[in-house]
Order: structure tokens, then sequence, then C-alpha cells
């Protein structure tokens, strides 16, 4: 009798824990793919940023300049290498574009995301170097730290590069450099303006997309931000010469003329690979197009939005000097 009632008491248990298990399944299963499905569109996110929005993978992959607007070059993506110096930009000294791809050694395997967001958005390394502002960070201090984490996530599914990047000279001590005092302490309380204000949302994301570095003139080495956006900044990438261009909506020497079609079409003709995969000799650009035409058609019209409400400044600049 008692073995009967322990066998039952077994079976009894056996079973509950079956169906406690399959009633736990029904309910965990929506769970665990409602995670998956948030991580999924975190990175998602993070990538459409990190190759579109903010050019992260423009400076820290190798370009191709012997095609229209320097695309990618597949396989090269977070390595690292590319170098920004005198010549280029002006710059004083020579800086390279470190390898952010997870490769423990020479990337940022080891790395936590608090050690990268205070490297994207302080400007300290995880060594506690000082970067050069060259890489934007003080742009993206400005960023919704939603916005921050998901490019970080993303970063983290690039495929693993080994490539150990040189290190950098500069002519002047990197303290003359850090522009510390402007910087937020923290992103916590930054906010992504709703995408239903064009005007707002689109100067969000021009800042994101650091359109303002190549298109603000600088006077000895500091921007000069009584001519935002007028142009006139002058890259010699060696195979060819570019100036940027005037993106004020000032009529005669700007975008004044322009209207949001011929705007979008600036971009958008790059989604096609023919349209770039072309030798355009000494009429190259260095603007990475073929990256933010993927930008999606409202975001582009965003930052059209944003263009039109900005002080028109006169300055005409020939894109390509002679
Ligand atoms: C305009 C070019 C440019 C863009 C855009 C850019 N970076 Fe950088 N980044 C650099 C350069 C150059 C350095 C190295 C600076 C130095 O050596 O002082 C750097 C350094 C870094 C570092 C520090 C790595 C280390 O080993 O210290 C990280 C992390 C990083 N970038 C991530 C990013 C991410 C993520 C984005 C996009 C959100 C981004 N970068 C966009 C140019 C850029
Ligand atoms: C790496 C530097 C760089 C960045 C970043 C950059 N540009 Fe440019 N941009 C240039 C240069 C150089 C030119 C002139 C050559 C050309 O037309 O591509 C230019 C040209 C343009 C033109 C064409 C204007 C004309 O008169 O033909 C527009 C519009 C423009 N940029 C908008 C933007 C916007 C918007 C962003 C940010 C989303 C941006 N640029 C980011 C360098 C840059």
């Amino acid at each position: 009798m008692r073995k009967l009632i322990t066998v039952t008491a077994i079976l009894i248990a056996a079973i509950s824990a079956v169906y406690f298990m399959a009633c736990n399944n029904n309910k965990s299963e929506p769970q665990v793919n409602a995670r998956e499905d948030s991580i999924k569109n975190v990175i998602a996110r993070g990538e459409y940023l990190a190759n579109h929005v903010t050019p992260c993978l423009d400076c820290h992959s190798k370009r191709d300049f012997s095609k229209f607007a320097g695309p990618v070059i597949p396989g090269t993506e977070g390595m690292g290498g590319e170098v920004f110096d005198q010549k280029l930009i002006g710059l004083p000294g020579t800086v390279y574009a470190k390898n952010i791809t997870p490769d423990p050694e020479t990337g940022i395997g080891t790395w936590t995301d608090d050690e990268v967001l205070r490297a994207i958005t302080q400007g300290i390394s995880k060594n506690g170097d000082t970067l050069f502002p060259m890489m934007p960070y003080v742009n993206f201090n400005h960023m919704a730290k939603e916005d921050l984490l998901s490019i970080i996530a993303y970063i983290r599914t690039l495929k693993p590069v080994k490539n150990k990047v040189p290190v950098r000279h500069l002519m002047i001590p990197i303290s003359m450099a850090y522009p510390g005092p402007a910087l937020q302490k923290s992103v916590d309380d930054n906010m992504r303006p709703p995408e239903s204000d064009p005007v707002k949302y689109g100067e969000y994301l021009i800042n994101a997309a650091v359109c303002m570095d190549c298109h603000t003139p600088q006077v000895k080495g500091q921007f000069d931000f009584s001519r935002s956006f007028a142009g006139g900044s002058a890259f010699d990438v060696g195979s060819f010469k570019v100036n940027s261009a005037n993106i004020t909506p000032d009529s005669a020497t700007g975008l004044g003329a322009w209207n949001e079609e011929r705007f979008m079409n600036k971009f958008i003709q790059y989604r096609e690979e023919a349209a770039y995969s072309f030798d355009p000799g000494t009429q190259n650009t260095i603007m990475p197009l073929v990256s933010y035409a993927g930008m999606t058609d409202d975001d582009l019209k965003a930052i059209y939005a944003y263009l039109r409400t900005i002080k028109p400044l006169s300055n005409k600049v020939e894109k390509y000097p002679k």
C-alpha cells in the first residue's frame, strides 16, 4: 500500500512537473521571442545609424576612392587604419581611425559597454588616453543614450579583424585640442526629438551625421560657428582635391534655389551601385554619399527641413579647385 502511494505520488509529481513545464513553456515562449525581437530591433537600429547616419563605418573602414564617393570596401568594416593628416584636412599631426571590431587584441573585444560609451561621448579611451576630436565625440555627446547603446550593440556584431593601428602623432599637446568643458558629463538626459517634428528631428540627425564638421570653415584649427554650414573646407585626398559646399539656404551661393527633390536626389541616386561604381577621376568627393544614401526618405527630408531654417550665408565655393 505504502509503495503504491509513493508510486502514485511520484507519478502525480512527474505529471504535474510536465504540466507545469508545458504551461511555463507556453507562457515563456512569447517572452523569449519578445526579448529576442527587441535585441534584434536594437541591433537593427544600431546598424542603420552606424552605417547610414553617424558615419562610424566610413571613418573606421577602408574606403575605395577609385570609385565615386569612396564606398566602404567590403570586409574592412570597423578595422580602422584610415589616416587623417595635415595634407587631407589640415590636421596638426597624423591620426588613425582605430580598430573598433570585437577583436580582443587589436580591437575593442575586451571593452565593456560603459567603456565604449565613454570613448564615443567623452573622448576617453579604455586606457584613459584622450582621443583627438577628429573622432566626433563632441557630436555623439548629444545623442540619445538608447541610440548610442544600439550602435554599441551593433558594432559588437562586426566580424573581428586583427589589425594593429599605428599610434597617432600630434604636433600640439592633446590638451589643446580636447574640448572637455564643452562636453556634457552624462548622456542620460539626452532626448531624441519626435519624428513628427521634422525640423527638430533633422537637427538631431544632422548633428549625429557630423555634417557640420566638413561644412563649417575653420580658422586656426577652430570651427568658425558664425559661419556654420557655409562650406569651403579643403580636402586633399591625393588622387583628387575637393572643397565642401555651402549648404546654407543662401540663394546665390548655397542651397537656396534647391527644392526637396533636388536635395533628396543628391543622396538617393547612390542607392544603386551602378551610380558610384565608376572612376570619376579628379571630380570625386569625400562626403560619404554612398553611406548616407541608405538613410530613409523621411530622415533625409528631416535634414532638408532643418537646413531650410538656418541662417543663409553668402560664400561662393569652387567645389573642384583647379
Ligand atoms: C570622422 C571620422 C570618425 C567618425 C565618423 C567616427 N570615428 Fe571613431 N575614431 C576616429 C578616430 C580618428 C579615432 C582615433 C582618435 C585618436 O587616436 O585620438 C577614433 C576612435 C574611436 C574609438 C576609440 C578606440 C580606441 O582604441 O581608443 C572608438 C570606440 C570609436 N572611435 C568608435 C566610433 C563609433 C562607434 C563611431 C560612430 C558612432 C565613430 N567612432 C565615428 C574617427 C571617427
Ligand atoms: C567628410 C566630409 C563631409 C561630410 C561628413 C558631409 N559633407 Fe556634404 N559635402 C562635402 C564636400 C567635399 C562636398 C562637395 C563635393 C560634393 O558635392 O560632394 C559636399 C557637398 C554637399 C552637398 C552638395 C551641395 C552643392 O552645392 O552641390 C550637399 C547638399 C551636402 N554636401 C550636404 C551634406 C549633409 C546634409 C551632410 C550630413 C548628412 C554632409 N553633407 C556631410 C563634404 C562632406
